[in-house]
Order: C-alpha cells, then sequence, then structure tokens
C-alpha cells in the first residue's frame, strides 16, 4: 500500500518538554502516527535532536524547526512510496538528510517519520508491530519476551542528585509480563510504604522511581532488599538487580566525582567499589559504569565480569588456585549506553575491543528503525545481551515493547511501575502476552 499524506505535530513529553509525532496517511484512508522521546543524561555521540532555540518558544527546546522538515522536505519525498519498503524508505530519508549525525534534519524528525512507516506498514499488512519486524527482520528468531529492568529508584540527573547512580532497578526472574510486573509492583509499593514510614520521600522523578533523599548507594540498595523481603521475595530467586550509573554524569577531567559526599573517585577506585556492590548485592547489570569515552575502562570491568563468568563455570579448579570463594557466586554483564549510543560503528569498535557484553538500544540515539535493527543484529551475532530502553523523556507511544518481543532482546529497560508514559510499554508486553 502507498504513503498518500504525512503529517508531523509538536506534542509534548513527559517532562512537559515539545517533541515530535508524525502521522502517516495511506492510499486506503487509514492513519498511523508514531512519537520520539527525548533524553536529558544524554551522550554526547548521540545523533542530533533538533531544537529550535527561539527563546520565546518553550524555553528554546521547541521543534517547529523539526515539524517544518517532516512537512516539507520528507513529505514530498515519501509520498508514493510503497510503505512496506521501510529499509528504502528510511535510506531515502538518510540521503535527504545527508549529514553523519542527522543535524540536517534532525533525528527526532527522521525517527518519527521511520516509526510511524513501520507502524503504518504492520498494519496494512494486517499484522500486529513486533510480528511485522519480527517476519521482516529477525525471521529465523523466535519472538520472545524480554526481562523486566523496572526502575524503582531514581538518582543522579533525573532526581536532583539525590546520590550518584541514576537508576536502581530491580529484574523479575520470570520474563512472562505479567507474573514479572506483579513482582515488581509489590516490591515498589512495598517500597512506598517503608519510606513513608521513614517519613522519607515517595515523590518520583523522571522514570517513575521514588526519590528519597538517602545517604548512599548501598542504603538505596538495602531498601529495596527489605521491601522484597516484606514481600516474601528473595534477591537472586524471584528478582536480582541491575544498575544504570550514568558515568558521564559525574565524570570531569579524569576522576568520578561523587556529588554527596564530594569524594573525587580514580577509575580504579569506582572500579574496586563496582565490584564491592556486585558482591554485596548480587547486581547482575553495570549500564554506563564509566565515561562515554573510557574504553579502557570498560574493557577493565568487562575483563573482571569474565573472569567471574569463568570462576562460576569452572569454580573448583579456579578456588585451586586461591581466588576467593565468594566472587563465584555472581556473573554480571557490563552494559554500554552512552558509549555506543546505539551506533553500529560504535558497537563494532566495541566487540573489537571486549569493551562491554551487552548494548542498550535507544532508537532515537541513532534516528532510524532500520540502523537500531542493525545495532540489535550486530550485537546479538557477537553474542552480546541487547537491552531495549525508553528514555527519560518519553511519550504514550510504546513501540518499544513491541520492538523488544519481536526482536527477541534479552531485556527492556522502561521505567518504574507508575506514570502512563512507562506503563503504555509494560502494558503492551501484557496485551502481547494474551495474544492481543
Ligand atoms: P536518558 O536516561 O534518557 O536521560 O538518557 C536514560 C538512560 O540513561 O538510560
Ligand atoms: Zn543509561
Amino acid at each position: 500500500m502507498k504513503i498518500s499524506d504525512v503529517k508531523a505535530i509538536e506534542i509534548l513529553d513527559s517532562r512537559g518538554k515539545p517533541t515530535i509525532r508524525t502521522f502517516i496517511k495511506l492510499k486506503d484512508g487509514s492513519t498511523y502516527s508514531s512519537s520520539v522521546p527525548s533524553g536529558a543524561s544524554t551522550g554526547k555521540h548521540e545523533a542530533v535532536e533538533l531544537r529550535d532555540g527561539d527563546a520565546k518558544r518553550h524555553q528554546g527546546q521547541g521543534v517547529l524547526k523539526a515539524v517544518k522538515n517532516v512537512n516539507k522536505i520528507i513529505r514530498p519525498a515519501v509520498i508514493g512510496l510503497e510503505v512496506a519498503d521501510i529499509a528504502k524508505i528510511d535510506r531515502k530519508l538518510l540521503k535527504l538528510d545527508g549529514t553523519d549525525n542527522k543535524r540536517k534534519l534532525g533525528a527526532n524528525a527522521i525517527l518519527s517519520v521511520s516509526q510511524a512507516v513501520t507502524r503504518a506498514a504492520a498494519a496494512s499488512g494486517n499484522l500486529p508491530l513486533w510480528k511485522f519486524i519480527n517476519q521482516l527482520f529477525f525471521n529465523k528468531k523466535k519472538p520472545r519476551f524480554p526481562r523486566l529492568m523496572v526502575n524503582v529508584i531514581n538518582g543522579g540527573k533525573h532526581a536532583n542528585w539525590n546520590f550518584d547512580i541514576q537508576e536502581f532497578m530491580i529484574v523479575p526472574t520470570s520474563n512472562v509480563p505479567s507474573q514479572a510486573l506483579q513482582v515488581a509492583a509489590d516490591i515498589f509499593q512495598r517500597l512506598g510504604n517503608n519510606l513513608r514510614k521513614q517519613k522519607l520521600s515517595t515523590l518520583v522523578g523522571d522514570e517513575g522511581g521514588y526519590s528519597p533523599v538517602l545517604p548512599s548507594n548501598e542504603q538505596v540498595l538495602d531498601e529495596i532488599l527489605t521491601a522484597a523481603i516484606n514481600c516474601r521475595f528473595q534477591n537472586g530467586n524471584q528478582f536480582e538487580f541491575a544498575l544504570d550509573c550514568a558515568a558521564s554524569e559525574f565524570y570531569d577531567k579524569g576522576r568520578y566525582i561523587l556529588q554527596k559526599t564530594g569524594q573525587r573517585l580514580t577509575d580504579d577506585e569506582l572500579r574496586r567499589y563496582y565490584l564491592k556492590l556486585q558482591k554485596t548485592y548480587h547486581i547482575i547489570s553495570f549500564e554506563d559504569p564509566f565515561a562515554e569515552d573510557d574504553w579502557e575502562n570498560f574493557q577493565k570491568l568487562t575483563s573482571d565480569a569474565e573472569r567471574c563468568r569463568q570462576i562460576t563455570l569452572h569454580g573448583p579448579k579456579i578456588f585451586k588456585k586461591g581466588r576467593d570463594p565468594k566472587t563465584a557466586q555472581d556473573q554480571f554483564i557490563v552494559v554500554g549506553d552512552d558509549l555506543y549510543v546505539t551506533n553500529p560503528k560504535r558497537i563494532k569498535k566495541g566487540i573489537d575491543l571486549k569493551a562491554s557484553s551487552a548494548v542498550l538500544i535507544k532508537l532515537n540515539q541513532i534516528g532510524t528503525v532500520t540502523e537500531t535493527i542493525d545495532a540489535i543484529k550486530m550485537t546479538q551475532r557477537a553474542g552480546w545481551k541487547t537491552i531495549i530502553s525508553h528514555r527519560s523523556g518519553e511519550t504514550e507511544d510504546p513501540f518499544i515493547a513491541d520492538l523488544a518481543y519481536g526482536a527477541g532482546t534479552d531485556f527492556i529497560k522502561t521505567g518504574s511501575v507508575c506514570r502512563s508514559e512507562r506503563l503504555a510499554k509494560y502494558n503492551r508486553l501484557i496485551e502481547i502476552e494474551n495474544k492481543l
């Protein structure tokens, strides 16, 4: 079915900041739309999010230029094209832009079209979005539900620096969405009650996690553990822990500066701190543990993780060589977010350098659906874990839920179990579970 019209509008995201929604109309008159999210702790290598810079509107944050680029430049170029030919349409968008980081048209403009086209193509083929993505791009792989990385406490830039680590997440062991969400919601509610009893704030941060003022990262983890134990859940049994350190945000000239205490840690000190946290709390995933160009320390932590894995696999042999048996308990992944910015070129470099063992995938860091799929496939081919992710500024569009299931990614990270822009994605997974 051919595209008969394209229209973009400026809408607001979950922080009340402008973003873009694009509508694709097909020859039969049906219309499909998609909206793009926006980050706060953005990586400096991300594709360009075009903002107006006109101080008279939305403090310069308007996206009318991006909207105009869709309506005036992209629209005439894609009208009449076959909607199912997503790769061709994405190539056309890249050519119209012609820059290496989408600074001419804006990654926000381009992605809104790319996502809306994908949704329209699925509908015109009478397929749910996940099935369309799965058939077109992942034809030999069975779709599969990702495990959920559910943010329960927000810190760092997302919550006024109440502590340094940006996201404290629980990862239910079940990958059945309704079961995993029940575990996450139980812990989240209980945690809220416990914080209230201690007269601590239960206001939520940008991604829906609570943002109490607590003295240390460890105390945050202890609060979550207590809540889980209150629910009779055991760490390592019904759930595990994951962290997004977003370390670029507290990195300055070779030092990692803890905002709470003013401590200036060297990279080695920070790495040892992570390993201590990992051992104490059985943390299974460290996202952006170091700054976005600190390839070397990513490599070091990844080889620490590999050592842990080997100990777990071949325990007794290595114990004899004098290893600490306590480290044998855990395996963990090192995740690159700002390090890779979903850019296949940077992911390739990471694979060559063994700089991590997982990649966080955010569509708007790279700016088209097909480049995102390339990033996912490259990561999967390397035997690494894939995590589809929301942004801290979101919309009600659940596109990433279908993407995660259709691409069979290992995890999805889409915030807490409150705030409807986060639940839109979780609830979409429940719909898919119920074959809707
Ligand atoms: P962001 O945060 O959307 O503000 O970049 C999310 C993350 O770092 O994963
Ligand atoms: Zn991150």
